[in-house]
């Protein structure tokens, strides 16, 4: 028995096209819902779109803070491995859920693969950043997306014999989606159409504490924002925690928000239109078409890059450095002048594709799970 981990919004596209081999493979396995994201739009249509089947046990933890999320993964988790002892568990990504499931597993003796391992920003004000440093320190099997990670693994003292190159996960389920994110009627509910601008929007998202916690940087990256959507008109799908600081801070009136996507009006005036989070599909859509991409998210690094959509991180770092030299990505920071200056220089030339990243080819679930197959001398019934 196998049990793969999924908790937060960039874990289910992760799991998805894992889920499915572990199936064609007939291997046993279930999926475990730890419940750290738990809205609608953040969880259950994700499982929708990727066709992902139901979590076969949902922990149910909800938010908190770091000790408090963290600590009420542990104890539920704890719970369900003692009754039913998987062979092995598979965590993805960086995100509390991840570490926190793979402390107990490693604490009760049960192998851990962590899938995404060896990614590294060497900023450790960034909880993820201490995710990913603990959770590789524990775990048996280190899946890797690209030389750097198997590098700094090296640099950490992890043995070779514990650390598989084997490509991104990520983008098997972009590859895969591809063609139904092309139905997706997103670009007619935005009016985007209608408008005459199916490839001429910029796409905004925010959601690190380090830009929406702090109502100075927050206000400084949606000034400059405001300025470009007078150009272009951009999206801006609201992350809650975003949408909680917008309120806070009384800056809700610089986001032209719509609860309903439907009160998009044709004529919406110059300005950054506010949604909710949208679904896998109607994202990529708004991806694959937008001029720009601004973001702060990890996992959109990555898609722009295969997408060979220009993209801008509003970070003053990345995990990802293979997206700014092979792919598409820029990491700009935020300070407003640096935002302003490469949107501008990036809205004067054309940032086409450069190159797909080694192994980013679709087939990393596959080579995953044949590695996991053998390791675990499995053998089918
Ligand atoms: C988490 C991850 C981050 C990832 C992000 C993607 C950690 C440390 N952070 O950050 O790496 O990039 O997910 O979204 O694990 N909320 C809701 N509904 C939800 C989920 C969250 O309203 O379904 C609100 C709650 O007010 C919550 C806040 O958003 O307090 C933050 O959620 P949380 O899971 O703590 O962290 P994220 O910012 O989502």
């Amino acid at each position: 028995m196998i049990f793969l981990v999924a908790g937060a919004r960039p874990n289910f596209m992760k799991i998805a096209p894992l889920a499915s081999e572990l199936k064609k493979a007939n291997m046993e396995h279930k999926i475990i819902h730890t419940g750290q994201h738990y809205d609608i739009q953040m969880s259950e249509a994700f499982f929708k779109d990727l066709g992902i089947p139901e979590p076969d046990i949902s922990l149910g933890v909800g938010s908190g803070t770091h000790a408090e999320q963290t600590g009420r993964v542990m104890i539920e988790f704890e719970k369900v491995c003692r009754q039913e002892r998987p062979e092995l568990i598979v965590v993805v990504g960086d995100v509390n859920s991840t570490i926190a499931c793979a402390l107990v597993a490693s604490k009760l003796s049960i192998p851990v693969a962590h899938v995404e391992a060896g990614l590294r920003s060497f900023d450790r004000t960034m909880p993820e950043e201490i995710n990913r440093l603990l959770t590789d320190q524990i775990s048996d099997f280190l899946f890797t997306t690209c030389e750097d990670a198997n590098i700094n693994l090296k640099n950490e003292g992890i043995p070779d014999n514990k650390i598989f190159f084997v490509g991104n996960v990520m983008i098997d389920t972009l590859l895969k989606q591809v063609e139904l994110a092309k139905q997706s009627e997103i670009l007619e509910k935005l009016r985007l159409k209608e408008r005459g601008v199916v490839k001429d929007f910029g796409l905004l998202t925010l959601h690190r504490p380090s830009n929406v916690d702090n109502a100075t940087i927050l206000e400084g990256i949606l000034n400059v924002i405001l300025d470009f959507s007078k150009q272009i008109p951009v999206i801006f799908p609201l992350h809650p925690r975003t949408l909680k600081q917008l309120g806070r801070f009384g800056l809700i009136c610089m986001v032209k928000y719509h609860e309903d996507i439907s009160s998009v009006m044709k004529k919406e005036s110059r300005n950054i239109i506010g949604i909710p989070p949208l679904g896998y599909l109607d994202f990529q859509c708004l991806l694959a078409h937008a001029r720009l991409v601004l973001t702060d998210s990890g996992g959109i690094q990555e898609e722009t890059t295969i997408l060979g959509i220009p993209c801008l991180t509003l970070r003053n770092n990345t995990e990802r450095p293979i997206t700014v030299r092979e792919g598409t990505n820029i990491v700009v920071g935020n300070d407003p002048l640096e935002i302003k200056n490469n949107i501008r220089h990036v809205m004067d030339k054309d940032a086409s594709r450069l190159a797909v990243p080694k192994y980013w080819d679709g087939k990393a679930a596959e080579r995953i799970v044949g590695i996991i197959k053998t390791k675990l001398n499995y053998k089918e019934a």
